[in-house]
């Protein structure tokens, strides 16, 4: 891997460089991390070296601190027990939860700030508790301070937990523009707590459900099913249910990261976004009111019926996704989907151009050629896109 390949031609020499760097990091999933007797969060901080007392500086999400006004105290309660083994440096910074925190570049600087006046090395650890809008946001700030420090993720969304919190990207939005800035950059932990999940709204619970729907059906017939059989259970957020399709989720997201050839997205291939090109113009259209996971069921249910109509998935079975969807609780139509601009285009479908020169290179969208089975199409067909946007129209009135 490290010898160096010569290249001549007659005015030039070229040595090329290569290297590759391993990387790995342990996704853990639990119950009540900050119990004193739960060891997980002190194993994970000993991982590299055990006999050391680490530093940890804690950013948490206020929007889980307020509904959960005693994690605070649990947490620096948590640090004192085990203070052999870890040093809190400070009681943990509150930082604005959901988008806000992406927003304004200041709330970055903050962070940034914070870690520089307590003197987080590299070999400190900064961890993040909160939805994906902050673990985004710190991710960013650990990435790039001293040019990346330690840094442990604990998602407390059904959407970080199942898919977002387990990848390998940060970011936040500039210029209007979502993620505009941003690293790829694999954390050193991941840390799930079923517990957290319990204290989110309905909405948010049902919404990351979507991105379960979404990767059984492009990689995993049989948690398809397992998803149609315990929708009863996953609808009224059953732990044990929710517990599951949250791990198997993440599970099916780390595959195809660490085993799908591309996880920076060197390439313009994006099959986890399968379902998500109408889903961000939903969510920028409609200033994001809708929920990211509520914009991918409306997302996932259109190219369903769009695959169908390309004939590349059997008829009936858009039905069938359209059913489990709203039995979990989405709604499938938003009236956002018929909006057009002054020159009569559907604005959803511009949000295909917008998809690829996020993605880069050429335009690639995952359809369905069965349920379990994602298929890659370089071409999407105005008329049939109309046609699904009007089916949906159909459905939701009857
Ligand atoms: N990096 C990636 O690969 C990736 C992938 C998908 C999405 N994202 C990003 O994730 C963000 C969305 O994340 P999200 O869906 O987790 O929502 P979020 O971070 O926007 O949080 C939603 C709300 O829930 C609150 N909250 C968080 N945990 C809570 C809990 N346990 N109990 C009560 N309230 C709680 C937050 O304060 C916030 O108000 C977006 O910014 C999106 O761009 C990133
Ligand atoms: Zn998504």
């Amino acid at each position: 891997m490290t010898e160096q390949h010569v290249h001549s031609n007659n005015t030039t020499t070229t040595l090329m460089q290569r290297f590759a760097v391993p990387f790995e990091f342990p996704v853990s999933f639990t119950e009540n991390l900050f119990d004193p007797e739960n060891t997980t969060v002190i194993e994970t901080l000993c991982r590299k070296e055990a006999d050391k007392k680490h530093k940890v500086i804690i950013f948490l999400d206020d929007g889980l601190a307020n509904s959960r006004p005693e994690l605070v105290d649990k947490i620096k309660a948590y640090a004192a027990h085990h203070s052999e083994h870890m040093d809190l440096v400070a009681d943990p910074f509150l930082v604005p939860g959901g988008e806000k925190i992406k927003t304004d570049l200041h709330f970055i600087e903050q962070m940034q700030k914070t870690l520089y006046d307590y003197h987080i090395d590299r070999h400190s650890f900064a961890i993040a508790i909160g939805g994906g809008a902050v673990l985004d946001a710190a991710g960013l700030v650990a990435a790039t301070a001293h040019r990346g420090i330690r840094h442990i993720r604990i998602p407390t969304t059904v959407l970080s937990q199942n898919d977002s919190g387990v990848g390998v990207k940060n970011g936040t939005n500039l210029y209007g523009t979502k993620n505009y800035v941003g690293t790829f950059t694999p954390p050193f932990a991941v840390l799930n707590d079923i517990a957290f999940i319990m204290n989110l709204g309905v909405r948010d619970k049902i919404a990351g459900m979507a991105e379960a729907v979404k990767v059984a059906l492009i990689r995993d017939a049989d948690f398809f099913k397992w998803l149609e059989q315990n929708s009863d259970d996953l609808a009224t957020f059953k732990k044990t249910a929710m517990a599951y399709m949250i791990q198997r989720c993440a599970e099916l997201h780390m595959k195809q990261i660490g085993q799908g050839g591309d996880p920076f997205e060197m390439g313009s291939a994006r099959p986890l976004d399968y379902g998500h090109w109408s889903a961000h113009k939903l969510e920028s259209m409609t200033h994001y009111h809708l929920r990211h996971g509520e914009a991918v069921a409306i997302g996932i249910a259109l190219d369903a019926r769009y695959s169908v109509l390309k004939g590349l998935l059997k008829p009936g079975e858009e039905d069938r996704i359209c059913f489990l969807l709203e039995h979990l609780g989405f709604k499938l139509w938003h009236p956002a989907l018929e909006n057009r601009n002054i020159e009569n285009q559907l604005e959803v479908i511009i949000g295909l151009r917008e998809f690829r020169e996020h993605l880069g290179g050429e335009l690639t969208i995952t359809l369905l050629a069965d349920i379990g089975v994602g298929v890659e199409v370089h071409e999407m067909d105005d008329d049939l896109v109309v046609q699904s946007i009007n089916w949906l129209k159909l459905r939701q009135e009857n």
